[in-house]
């Protein structure tokens, strides 16, 4: 297994481009299911959990093909020869799950194997299969697969979501595109992922209203048509390499970063007296005065602050003037990154959600493990500013969320390297 080995040094300078986002992607290629036309996707990221979703895409005898180093993504589901999804792709990356709704929808039917355990918590699918039934899905578990099935076609219905899941709101929306009549989801999702599925849905045939809001309505068609679609900038990403200068100092400007994926988010680092500006190509941060002052964060659905910069937000604020209080309220185990930063000199302490950090004036490199996609990725930015030389294993885990990151991190002039295992 490689690990990334990065050398604490001086400000950063420079810019990063952000690419395509992952958790859109994820989305938009179970879409292709949907319909008997090609759906090309330009801008795609080049990440192994693409990868994975491309190869169930495939199991299921649909065409997909990466071209252009990964770029654009074609695919076509004109023939599709099986309607179950593998226990071994699905534990492997629980966006798989995704692949149930639109099954349901065009196939009929769908078995889909639960996704199991994950690091960061038990992750159920009440809410998905809440919505599907609604539609009219009849599911029943067996053997950890999810066996589902809607011989007389879905059907448009009332669903008021108890929690506002992405997932649910994805899989539930994608379905209600081919049911009979009219879908009102209420408490739906509002992440921008949502939003760029919708226009991807519109763009095929399908008549939804409302991405963006917590109330969307869809009207059924019976088909849907083809469509290229240019996937959203990854706003996880821009919100990562946007910490990296206000942990090492310096001026970096994420390109295709807009102000508006990032919102709560800019809000936060302002707060810690970073400073962010909009410019024509993207979001330019700039730190060079001091440590930043420490502050709370509490992560809540889009628009709130977003999970997955949580563990990123709280390498930044190991080295803040300050305490300060991270509050997850998403996920029941997203501290994993909590013990390493402690490993290199941090001090937090973690009681069920709340992890309060008492800042230092420095952090000290040292061998640290990734567990997760987002700890990786906020070990690595606790590196770039800590004395000395920090070694991080098992980045498989980075390679699932984040393309070239050495390439861009040189790019602004850290000292950082994958070594080869
Ligand atoms: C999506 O996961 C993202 N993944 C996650 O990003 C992200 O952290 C999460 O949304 C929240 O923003 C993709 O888009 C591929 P949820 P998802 O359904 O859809 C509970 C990353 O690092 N829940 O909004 O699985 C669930 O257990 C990943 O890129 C139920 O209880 O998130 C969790 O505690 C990590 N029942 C909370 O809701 C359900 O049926 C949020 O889940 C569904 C979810």
């Amino acid at each position: 297994m490689d690990s990334i080995v990065v050398t604490g040094g001086g400000p950063l300078q420079g810019e990063i481009p952000i690419a395509g986002a992952k958790n859109a992607c994820l989305a938009l290629m179970p879409a292709t299911l949907l319909s008997e036309e090609p759906l090309t996707l330009t801008n795609a990221p080049r990440l192994s959990d693409i990868k994975t979703m491309t190869t169930l895409l495939q199991s299921l005898g649909a065409e997909a093909t990466s071209l252009q180093d990964g770029q654009v993504l074609a695919m076509s589901s004109h023939d599709l020869t099986s309607s179950r999804a593998d226990y071994d792709i699905v534990r492997k990356m629980r966006a798989s799950n995704l692949v149930l709704g639109p099954l349901i929808a065009r196939m009929g039917h769908a078995e889909v194997s639960l996704p199991g355990g994950c690091a960061i918590g038990a992750r159920p699918m009440d809410l998905h299969i809440f919505g599907l039934e609604k539609l009219g899905a009849e599911i029943e578990l067996s053997e950890g697969y999810l066996h589902a099935k809607a011989p007389g076609g879905l059907k448009g219905a009332q669903i008021d979501l108890d929690f506002a899941s992405v997932g649910a709101t994805e899989n539930i929306v994608m379905a209600a595109t081919l049911a009979k009549g009219t879908t009102v989801l209420t408490n739906a999702a509002r992440e921008p992922e949502i939003v760029d599925l919708v226009r991807c849905l519109r763009a095929m045939g399908a008549e939804i209203d409302g991405e963006g809001t917590s109330r969307i309505e869809i009207q059924g068609v019976d088909r849907l048509g083809g469509a290229t679609h240019q996937v959203v900038a990854d706003r996880i990403e821009l919100g990562t390499y946007m910490l990296a200068p206000a942990i090492a100092g310096g001026e970096v400007e994420c390109l295709g970063g807009r102000m508006e994926l990032v919102e709560s988010f800019v809000g936060k680092l302002n707060e810690a007296g970073i400073e962010v500006e909009e410019t024509k190509r993207g979001l330019k941060v700039t730190h060079t005065n001091g440590r930043p002052k420490a502050i709370d964060v509490t992560t809540e659905p889009f628009p709130g602050f977003p999970t997955d910069l949580q563990a990123q937000m709280m390498a930044m604020l190991c080295t803040a003037e300050g305490s300060s209080q991270l509050n997850e309220t998403i996920f029941e185990n997203r501290f994993m990154h909590a013990p390493e930063l402690t490993r290199m000199g941090a001090e937090i302490e973690v009681q069920g959600g709340m992890a309060t950090v008492t800042g230092v004036d420095k952090l000290r490199g040292a061998p640290v493990m990734a567990t997760d996609l987002r700890a990786s990725i906020s070990l690595i930015l606790a590196g770039l500013a800590a004395e000395g030389e920090t070694v991080v294993s098992r980045v498989y885990h980075l390679d699932r969320g984040y393309e070239h990151v050495v390439r861009k991190l040189r790019g602004v002039g850290a000292q950082i390297e994958r070594v080869k295992a």
